[in-house]
């Protein structure tokens, strides 16, 4: 296994690379889409709302696998394509690939927000109306400070499973980690150690981030108390 590692591990590293690229993207895309959904599932306005359950249910009923597939072979056939661009080898993969997994962030985060809003309890809005704060005031001065406690730990568990779920978008031949694992089965036939190596990999990433994210957590709760 560890012979496996260092004589493959530029196959390795370079898929962690686009792992890592492929993760930051959809969770930055996927939690400003699922901020602009909680808005419009919390809001007044029906439609919208009814739009952002529809949406929401869609997208977390479906594969992702079936996501990741549709934007990239099943677009083509009505005509729309995502661009090649110069120097970036497979950027239509790329952003196919992040565009898939930030459409199906976003749903997660959406109910995220919206269940880290609705958390906060009712008399913390009754009481801050009652004296007198707008509805706009109440929500960003006593519920989001309060909410926030609980959006940021879940969101940090959203990246935790978009890096193991990115390993889906090697089924369109970005080469993440996945994929480079399979490259490294391929030309070896080794596939126990590849996938022991890869696993392990994953593991050091999504370990690191949460504990990351327990720090940050940890901060926060002292600035509170
Ligand atoms: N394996 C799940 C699916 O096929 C992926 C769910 C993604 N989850 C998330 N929190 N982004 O739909």
């Amino acid at each position: 296994m560890v012979t496996l590692f260092t004589k493959y591990n530029s196959f390795f590293s370079q898929g962690v690379a686009n792992t890592i690229i492929l993760a930051l993207f959809t969770v930055l895309l996927g939690t400003i889409l699922g901020t602009l959904l909680a808005i419009m599932k919390l809001g007044k306005f029906a439609p919208t709302r009814w739009l952002a359950n529809v949406y929401i249910e869609f997208i977390r009923g479906t594969p992702l696998m079936i996501q990741v597939m549709f934007l990239f072979y099943g677009l083509p056939m009505v005509g729309i394509t995502f661009p090649s661009l110069p120097f970036i080898s497979n950027s239509d993969r790329f952003m196919a690939g992040i565009c898939a997994m930030s459409i199906n962030s976003g749903a997660y985060v959406a109910e995220i927000i919206r269940s880290g809003i609705q958390a906060v309890d009712k008399g913390q809005t009754e009481a801050a109306r009652s004296l007198g704060f707008k509805s706009g005031q109440t929500m960003r001065m006593v519920v989001l400070p309060q909410a926030i406690k609980n959006i940021l730990p879940a969101l940090g568990n959203e990246f935790v499973t978009v890096i193991k779920e990115s390993s889906i978008v090697s089924v369109i031949g970005i080469a993440d980690l996945m994929y480079q694992t399979n490259s490294v089965i391929s030309t070896t036939y080794k596939s126990l150690a590849s996938l022991a190596v890869a696993a392990i990999i994953y593991f050091i990433m999504t370990f690191f981030t949460s504990r990351l994210i327990a720090f940050a957590e940890r901060k926060m709760a002292n600035g509170t108390r």
